[in-house]
């Protein structure tokens, strides 16, 4: 699994942003939150499977999406909630032209949205020459969504908390893992709300220093745990019956790649 991150400047002011996915290698959910959100702790990689976010700035205050999905372009996507993010935090009147190429599949629990948000965040400080560091741009991501952060700190890293929380931890393992989108995206908030108490037995505490320490493919897939399955069969009966299909055709050890 190899992760890239590019930052070209196409001409003196533009530039062109790699971002990537993430699957979750373990996902261990502790419990409800007051604020309606769920505590988490999890293991994410990276994997090289990438939409592209290019900006460009334009001669007048304007923000514009564009994205190769019609349908995703405008002031919904997250890289447009990103860059008026920045923008607002910065003091900057935004005048920029984004453009997203997608090619991670919408609603597959790869967070994609999340990574375009974070390359847009990335692009932005690049663009506009402001120079935040690492910390404060995860900061800024968190208030866009709770996947945003993780971004700023893969190849590999275990988030806590809501998922906003992230430590960088490094992999002896890197390799393929072959990737199933096994129907229409699942909407995550759904997948959060069908996930049950007794979904799952919780996982030991030192179970991330297991995962980092498997060197082999095989090792490495009897650890792979995601205790939102369960959640997403209930929501997707599609997933289900490709999931049962898939492991039946022996094609396991098989994982829900996070929380869709
Ligand atoms: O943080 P984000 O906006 O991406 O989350 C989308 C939805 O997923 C939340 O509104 C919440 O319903 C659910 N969620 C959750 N617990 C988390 C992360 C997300 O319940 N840790």
């Amino acid at each position: 699994m190899i992760v890239t991150t590019l930052l070209v400047p196409t001409n003196v002011s533009s530039a062109t942003v790699a971002a990537c996915a993430k699957i979750n290698l373990t996902l261990d959910v502790l419990g409800r939150r007051d604020d309606g959100y769920h505590e988490l702790r999890s293991l994410v990689v990276g994997v090289d499977l990438c939409d592209t976010v290019r900006c460009h700035p334009l001669d007048r205050p304007q923000l514009v999406v564009d994205c190769s999905e019609s349908s995703l372009a405008g002031r919904d996507n997250l890289a447009y909630q990103a860059a008026l993010e920045f923008a607002g935090h910065c003091g900057i009147d935004p005048a920029l032209r984004i453009e997203l190429d997608k090619v991670i599949p919408v609603g597959g629990g790869l967070g994609g949205g999340s990574s375009d948000a974070a390359a847009t965040l990335r692009v932005c400080n690049h663009v506009w020459n402001a120079g935040l560091d690492r910390a404060e741009l995860s900061r800024l991501g968190a208030r866009l969504g709770s996947d945003v952060p993780l971004f700023f700190f893969l190849p590999s890293a275990v988030v806590t908390g809501r998922g906003e929380q992230v430590e960088p931890v490094s992999l002896c393992w890197s390799g393929w893992v072959l990737l199933i989108m096994a129907g229409p995206g699942v909407p995550t908030a759904e997948v959060y709300r069908a996930w049950r108490h007794t979904d799952t037995a919780r996982l030991p505490a030192d179970m991330d220093r297991e995962v980092c320490a498997a060197a082999g493919a095989e090792e490495l897939s009897g650890l792979l745990t995601n205790h939102l399955e369960a959640a997403v069969f209930r929501v997707s009966p599609r997933v289900a019956r490709v999931y049962d299909e898939l492991n039946r055709a022996g094609f396991g050890p098989l994982r829900v790649s996070g929380a869709g």
